[in-house]
């Protein structure tokens, strides 16, 4: 059954520190939600896809200072230059974007945590023990390991490599244990809000072992947002960012906007799902908000098989790949080369390979070939079907109905891979159909003008199917190709499936020029 059916989809990304520039990891996350809103919104479904930054917190300071500048100047340029810039890089159709130094945050962060406060969720204790700056995480002694090289003899976060550091001091705790039952309880009745299931059986296992309380402020900083009742406290960095998904939404100050937008899938990477799934549901079970919708936790992109990372200088600029491939392909290439889910090795040769059979040789070619076609042998206009269709037409029909079916329920349950994989079915069904069909030897001999009417119509029939449901993933080249098929406006104007059946295509359409979709690349 399909996970996402109701009649509003809210789909958010986490949001992305602001100490450095993004790399490709960060662009995955964002290209996956921008294809499933792009679906979702395509289909007539009230759609909202939130993405922003995180910009609190010790690592953004202590970046900042490094720098020679306070962390707000710092956040402010890293915005501007490097992470609203990448909405454009990959063609994003974000509906808002939220910084978490903005007052619609820090306001509605404060009544949050009053109200918390309020209900007594909110206590004052000391917090002892060990947190990782890179992570922004307290540690237990079980997530540590010894260090090695220049960090021998000392302990170091699994996950950085890097020393932790050893915390003493007071701290203000949210009474996370008391939700241990609720969430196993959530867990159990809905099987579906975690995902995958390697992902939900890890963190069930992990509050299983029991939730202690969580320590939400910190006194040794002050680049947060002070918590209400005790100014000589700022928040932590991820109890407040969490809040983004309802801050940004309406919550506090426009109850009607949020009651139309939440509950939101959350799309996290793996490595923060323990965030989305046990922190997050417990904070909104306390103040009486629903939890998340789902929290689907993809895979990281690997680089010589290790998490791709700029501490690790493994970290490659997306447009690095933009400016050779485009946009579209490198959607395309991330959403369809990794099953989504499970790590992805990236590598060059890799998407260069992709690019030329799939993009290049197969959907470019075809496209060209049907739209020449169509201006070679019946004048730029489309042929009326009826008197040459047969069984080849009505065979290829079905894939393409079955197609479409099966790529909206991939999509519906966050398979984006199998949805591309499904609508790859009719690329490989048209350009083999062309292959035994023969158009160029049908147009040889007039007696065959029927056949060759019905197979020209049956082509350029599943590129408007193909240009349809291939939007919300390449959504520059579909446009061009809707537009060279004669067809007004753009792909997203249509209502998706109601669109994307066959034999939408009018007879008598004009067919315009058609670039090349995917241009050939010189190899250096
Ligand atoms: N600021 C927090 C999230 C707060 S949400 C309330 C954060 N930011 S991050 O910039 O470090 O990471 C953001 C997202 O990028 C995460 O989902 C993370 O999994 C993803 N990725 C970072 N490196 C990645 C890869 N190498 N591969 C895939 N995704 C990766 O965490």
């Amino acid at each position: 059954m399909p996970t996402t059916t109701s009649d509003s989809f809210f789909i958010a990304t986490p949001i992305f520190y602001v100490n450095d520039v993004p790399h490709i990891g960060h662009a995955y996350t964002e290209v996956a939600a921008d294809a499933l809103s792009r679906w979702m919104r395509n289909s007539g479904i009230d759609t909202w896809f939130l993405t922003g930054t995180d910009e609190h917190g010790q690592k953004i300071m202590r970046t900042a200072l490094a720098n020679g500048v306070e962390p707000k100047e710092w956040a402010d340029r890293l915005v501007e230059q490097a992470w609203k810039p990448l909405l454009t890089t990959l063609n994003l159709a974000n509906d808002d974007f939220i910084r978490t130094t903005e007052e619609r945050h820090e306001s509605a962060v404060q009544k949050f945590l009053t109200l918390l406060h309020d209900k007594g969720f909110i206590y004052q204790g000391e917090y002892e023990g060990f947190y990782c700056v890179g992570c922004e995480e307290y540690k237990t002694p079980a997530d540590l390991a010894e260090g090695t090289d220049e960090f021998e003899g000392q302990k170091v976060c699994q996950i950085h490599g890097r020393p932790i550091e050893v915390l003493k001091e007071e701290n203000y705790f949210f009474k996370m244990s008391d939700f241990q039952e609720q969430l196993l309880e959530l867990y159990r009745e809905r099987p579906d809000f975690i995902q995958p299931a390697s992902v939900k059986n890890e963190i069930v296992a992990f509050v299983n072992r029991g939730l202690e309380d969580l320590s939400i402020s910190r006194s040794n900083i002050d680049w947060g947002i002070e918590l209400p009742f005790d100014t000589t406290h700022v928040t932590y960095v991820w109890f407040e960012a969490l809040l983004n998904y309802i801050t940004a939404t309406g919550w506090g100050s426009n109850e009607e906007e949020f009651a139309r937008r939440w509950p939101a899938v959350q799309l996290v990477g793996k490595d923060i799902a323990r965030f989305h799934a046990v922190i997050w549901p417990a904070m909104l079970m306390a103040a009486g908000l629903e939890p998340p919708k789902n929290v689907f936790a993809h895979g990281w992109l690997l680089v010589g098989g290790e998490k791709m990372s700029k501490s690790k200088l493994t970290g490659i600029a997306p447009s690095d790949i933009t400016d050779v491939f485009g946009a579209d392909a490198f959607r395309y290439y991330f959403l369809r080369a990794i099953t989504f889910g499970s790590d992805g090795s990236f590598s060059w040769e890799d998407l260069s390979a992709r690019y030329e059979a799939e993009l290049a040789n197969g959907l470019g070619n075809l496209a060209s070939r049907v739209i020449a076609m169509l201006h070679r042998y019946r004048g730029g206009v489309i042929p009326d079907p009826s008197a040459g269709t047969g069984a080849a037409e009505e065979a290829l029909r079905s894939v393409m109905t079955d197609a479409v079916t099966k790529a909206n329920e991939a999509m519906h349950s966050f398979a984006i891979h199998e949805a591309l994989a499904q609508i790859w079915r009719i690329v490989e069904d048209t350009n083999g159909y062309l292959t035994e069909q023969e158009p160029w030897a049908l147009a040889k001999d007039d007696a065959n003008a029927d056949r060759l009417d019905a197979v020209l119509y049956q082509a350029a029939d599943a590129l408007r199917v193909l240009a349809l449901v291939l939007h919300p993933f390449m959504p520059n080249s579909m446009s061009a190709l809707w537009g060279a098929l004669g067809q007004e406006g753009e792909p997203s104007d249509q209502v998706l499936l109601d669109a994307a059946v066959a034999g939408g295509l009018k007879t008598g359409t004009t067919v315009l020029e058609l670039p090349p979709l995917f241009p050939r690349i010189e190899q250096d």
